[in-house]
């Protein structure tokens, strides 16, 4: 800044060309750098995000571990067990992430998998994030095409997006998962998609607020419950899969949260 400061004061003097010249890489340099630091403050932010609702789904497996403990269910145990080992893994990842999100925030890795498989392995985990008293379907085309993207970051996604469900349906409802094979949103593109589309019977959001959702740290929620970066993370990593999300929503029938991620060319 004191560059900055230091021009300035040469174009107040003497306003010549090159000055402004230099003013302007000067301010370039400086916003350019403000900018970059401000989204891997926000993607640092929203990966310590991810991280915490995986200790959130871990110690939702750990507290139903010990209901079926008391009564003797121990066949139920499994699946808990690898729902918590699951999260454990995430969590190691994410940890990973930021800690090296300052070095390369854009990167993503690029697995080749089918969107279905992803869900039905995810499946028992979103039950323990739901609790009692919601009740998930997954409606699972029977395409078999493949996509090519972060499986792990996706799952992240999904999770933020079941997460925001339940918390639009405090009462209980339910939450539909649906996948099928889509043309862009935005018109032939060229490119096909699978989408996959959340939708809950829930609160619904107002006009008002949907144009707010995917900013940072925008949240209705009470302090200490919503951090406002679930929805900017989903939007950061369709972004980076070339993909795109579509919302609909009605005040007090509910939400439908659509993503579109491109089908790999089959080799
Ligand atoms: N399915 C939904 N139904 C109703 N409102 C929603 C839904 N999904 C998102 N929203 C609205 O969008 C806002 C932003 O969502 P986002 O996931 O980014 O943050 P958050 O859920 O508030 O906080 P956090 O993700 O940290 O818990 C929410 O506070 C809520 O008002
Ligand atoms: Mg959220």
């Amino acid at each position: 800044m004191s560059e900055l400061r230091e021009v300035i004061g040469a174009l107040q003097g003497d306003a010549d060309f090159k000055a402004e010249m230099r003013i302007a890489r000067v301010f370039h340099e400086t916003v350019g750098r403000d900018n970059d630091m401000h989204m891997i403050d926000v993607l640092a932010s929203g990966v310590a995000h991810d991280f915490n609702n995986r200790l959130q789904t871990m110690a939702s497996a750990l507290s139903l571990m010990r209901v079926h403990v008391a009564a003797g269910r121990a066949s139920d145990l499994g699946s808990l067990i690898e729902v918590a080992e699951r999260s454990l893994v995430s969590a190691g990842k994410l940890a990973h992430r930021l800690m090296t999100v300052a070095r390369k925030p854009v990167h993503q890795s690029d697995n080749l998998f089918q969107l279905n498989d992803a869900l039905l392995s995810m499946s028992d985990l979103l039950r323990c994030v739901l609790g009692e008293g919601i009740v998930l379907r997954l409606a699972l085309s029977d395409s078999e095409t493949r996509i090519r993207c972060d499986s792990h970051l996706l799952e992240c996604a999904i999770i933020n997006l079941v997460m925001n469900s339940r918390d639009a349906m405090p009462l209980g409802g339910i939450i539909t998962i649906e996948t099928s094979k889509s043309h862009s949103p935005k018109g032939d593109d060229g490119q096909e998609y699978v989408s996959l589309c959340v939708t809950d019977s829930g609160c619904g959001i107002t006009s008002d607020i949907l144009e707010k959702i995917f900013e940072p740290f925008f949240t209705m929620k009470p302090q200490g419950v919503g951090t406002g970066l679930g929805l900017p993370m989903i939007h950061h990593f369709v972004d980076q899969a070339r993909g795109h999300i579509e919302v609909h929503s009605m005040p007090q029938q509910g939400t439908c949260i659509k993503l579109y991620l491109p089908t790999a060319a089959e080799s």
